[in-house]
């Protein structure tokens, strides 16, 4: 069942309200270097660290001490040792994982409007209920939880996956029937990697769903030997015409490694700023596609979180123990 675009861009700008859309000239950027160095000190003074995800800001990246994909984002919570204090900047679900790792530290997340259309397609409760329901029809069931959802979701689940481990996940855990939740889209892809059965939720990314076969053959028409690096988050139209389908940060791996020289990066833009940075020497096409969420973390909002120490994440103790055998089974299961 194909299901419309979770939340529209247009509802999103009116619950969010207009999106803080920089333009880098030399100005904007003196600014931003007072500010990059005025973080820095005080991410010292506290004795914090800053995990920035993929989609970030550029001026983000310039203040994390780490940057990555959701699973490399995980595996570096769980690894933090001297830190007192962990700033996360990305969306709640990622920094609710780092607190899921880390019960003793405090863990930071500049807006707590960063918010995700996945992590809200789903409850505890409706997951609870739709899983009452199969149990008498496959009695195997087992739930695998794409970690973006809350945390309570991950706590009702045998295992979460992330995109760059999904497939091996669900072909390693033992049943034959796994519900997945909450993206319809990467179920979808999932299913093409395993003999196993696959039933869905009906959740999906807006930024990704919105992306159109349409979209792609006209930039791929126009560029040619232009690879295409798709994020599994897409509709499988969309993915059908990719080279590769792969997490953010397998993609940078990709286009760093590939003898090609065009890429058109099919997922947020945040990437393709990342790899526009990081890899000069070769050409970027982008899918102009911002997730609002993603980009409610900003430089000063970030600053104004270390000296505050601001939005605190907070899990009740059963949940967090609970979202944490969940993702320590996708550590064991993945490895
Ligand atoms: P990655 O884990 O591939 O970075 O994806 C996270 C995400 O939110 C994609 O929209
Ligand atoms: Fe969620 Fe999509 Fe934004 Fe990723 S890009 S955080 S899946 S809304």
């Amino acid at each position: 069942m194909e299901v419309p675009a979770s939340i529209s861009a247009a509802d999103l700008e009116r619950k969010l309200g207009p999106l803080d859309r920089e333009t880098y000239t030399a100005q904007s950027c003196e600014r931003f270097a007072d500010t990059i160095a005025e973080v820095r000190a005080l991410k010292r003074e506290r004795r914090a660290v800053i995990l920035a995800h993929n989609y970030q800001r550029p001026e983000i990246f310039e203040v994390a001490d780490f940057i990555g994909d959701s699973f490399e984002l995980a595996s570096r919570a769980r690894e933090v040792k001297d830190a007192e204090v962990i700033v996360f900047c990305g969306v709640h679900f990622m920094a609710e994982t780092a607190k899921v790792f880390n019960p003793d530290r405090k863990v930071l997340i500049p807006d707590l409007r960063a918010g995700c259309s996945l992590a809200e397609s789903v409850t505890a409760e409706a997951l609870a209920e739709r899983r009452e329901e199969l149990l008498p029809l496959y009695p195997d069931l087992k739930i695998v939880s794409y970690v973006n959802c809350t945390a309570d979701v991950k706590a009702l689940s045998d295992a979460c996956c992330t995109s760059s481990n999904a497939a091996k996940i669900v072909n390693a855990i033992d049943s034959e029937h796994i519900l997945f939740v909450p993206d319809q889209n990467l179920a979808n892809y999932v299913q093409t990697q395993t003999a196993k059965q696959i039933i869905s939720w009906d959740g999906n990314c807006y930024v990704h769903h919105q992306i159109t076969p349409e979209e792609i053959n006209k930039v791929k028409s126009g560029i040619p030997g232009l690879v295409v690096l798709a994020h599994p988050e897409c509709r499988k139209d969309v993915l059908a015409l990719a080279d590769a389908v792969l997490s953010t940060s397998a993609m940078m791996r990709y286009a760093k490694e590939s003898p090609a020289d065009k890429f058109l990066i099919v997922t947020e833009c945040g990437l393709s700023d990342r790899l526009m940075l990081e890899v000069p020497e070769k050409h970027f096409y982008k899918a102009c596609k911002l997730c609002r969420y993603m980009k409610m973390i900003t430089l000063d909002g970030t600053l104004d979180s270390l000296k505050h120490l601001r939005y605190e994440i907070e899990l009740p103790e059963e949940v967090r123990a609970g979202a944490k055998r969940a993702l320590e089974r996708m550590l064991e299961l993945g490895a």
